[in-house]
């Protein structure tokens, strides 16, 4: 199946989830969105208020900033995906509880393969505790890491910065830096797929000579 309808029926059954008591104080879900065949999946930590009144991820004041964020390095929202940790709104936007992080796990576990990016960026802590466990945001803020299979660029949360704004500027500056983290990841995938290929096949036979190829040794050999 192709990455979009993967995504679009993790979305649906995100639509109907009750694992978690976040079920019954939401007013919506919020799957995620963007670009099905984006290389970059972006994972903040959970819905707020105007997530959950609109069903769509990042769209309030965080939201803003993030698409600053972006735009300052010519990026769009549909240039990459992003989802959350929990897909429902934690009321009065306290941190989602453990459980809670759990029982939306398998749903991001999902739409990571059905993307398969490059590249994850963690947006904050949860996320941050998510594909980096253990990890300080202070020591690995804008740091390509590979672990568990995923190479991850870890930001601050742009929530952080509207709070605290010196973070706003090492946002900005570890964004400058996507790019380049994005290229990296990519060469390396690109090398690991040519060594495994190598792996697997045994020496290629020299190739048949053909008529044409007697003919270029002759040439060169004249
Ligand atoms: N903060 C998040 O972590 N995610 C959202 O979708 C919005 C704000």
């Amino acid at each position: 199946m192709q990455p979009a309808s993967l995504l679009q029926e993790i979305a649906e059954e995100i639509r109907g989830c009750t694992r978690c008591p976040l079920a019954r104080a939401r007013t919506q879900t919020v799957p995620g969105e963007g670009n099905p065949i984006s290389d970059v999946l972006l994972v903040g930590e959970g819905p707020g208020a105007r997530e959950d009144a609109t069903g769509r991820p990042f769209v309030g004041p965080a939201g803003q900033l993030l698409e600053e964020l972006l735009a300052s390095i010519g990026w769009e929202r549909r240039d990459v995906f992003i989802a959350n940790i929990v897909k429902c709104r934690p009321p009065g936007n306290r941190d989602p509880e453990p459980e809670e992080i759990a029982a939306c796990r398998p749903y991001l576990e999902r739409q990571e393969a059905a993307l398969d990016p490059a590249l994850i960026v963690t947006l904050g802590r949860h996320s941050l505790q998510r594909y980096l466990p253990g990890a300080r945001i202070s020591s690995v803020h804008g740091q390509l890491r590979r672990q568990g299979g995923w190479h991850v660029f870890p930001m601050y949360h742009p929530a952080a910065a509207l709070h605290q704004a010196s973070l706003r500027e090492t946002l900005f500056a570890d964004m400058r830096g996507l790019p380049a983290a994005l290229l990296a990841a990519r060469e390396a995938i690109d090398a690991e797929r040519t060594e495994s290929v190598q792996a697997i096949s045994p020496d290629p036979a020299p190739p048949a000579p053909t008529a044409e190829t007697d003919d270029a040794e002759q040439m060169t050999l004249f």
